[in-house]
């Protein structure tokens, strides 16, 4: 009996270190990045960061294709909600690069390198101002490239 829990909790170990290597291999952690989410984007986001039609645009899904381009990788860290958020450099990045992990799963690039607190804090400012322009044209690049999968309209 004492061999058999052993062996559930060594294998509960393996299990969490693995899930939190990988976490780490992808530039973030869960457990400040769920916090940081909780408390600065998802009053605004929704739990699950859906849609909310016509007012916010979903997080999940839609990401792993704007951060395929170089001017999409930097629209989400300079629009307002996420460029003008009290978290720091490295927890911007942090939460980011959990939403990207966790929520765009199967859309992000496999080639797709983490945000670092070097690059956020170089880009994350100014804050877009026109950011419905902006994201037109991001949108419409990306149709041209024969991305088709965001919608200009959320
Ligand atoms: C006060 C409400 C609010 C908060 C808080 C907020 N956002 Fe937003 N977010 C929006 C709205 C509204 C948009 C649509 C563009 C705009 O009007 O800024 C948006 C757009 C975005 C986009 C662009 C997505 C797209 O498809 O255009 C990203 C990325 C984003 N937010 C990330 C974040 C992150 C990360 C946080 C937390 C650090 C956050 N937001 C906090 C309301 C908010």
């Amino acid at each position: 009996m004492k061999a058999r829990h052993a062996r559930v909790w060594l294998a509960a170990c393996a299990f969490a270190l693995g899930a939190s290597a990988h976490a780490q291999e992808r530039g973030y952690d869960a457990a400040s990045a769920r916090e940081a989410w909780t408390l600065n984007c998802m009053g605004c986001h929704t739990g699950d960061a859906h849609a909310i039609p016509g007012k916010v645009p979903p997080l999940s899904n839609e990401l792993g294709h704007f951060v395929r381009l170089p001017e999409g990788r930097e629209f989400v860290m300079r629009v307002p909600g996420a460029s003008n958020s009290s978290l720091s450099d490295a927890e911007l990045a942090n939460v980011l690069n959990w939403l990207i992990d966790t929520k765009n799963a199967d859309t992000r690039p496999a080639d797709f390198r983490p945000y670092t607190a070097q690059e956020i804090a170089a880009r994350r400012r100014p804050a877009l101002t026109d950011v419905a322009k902006h994201r037109a044209a991001l949108v419409e690049r990306m149709h041209k490239s024969g991305d088709t999968a965001v919608a200009e309209q959320y």
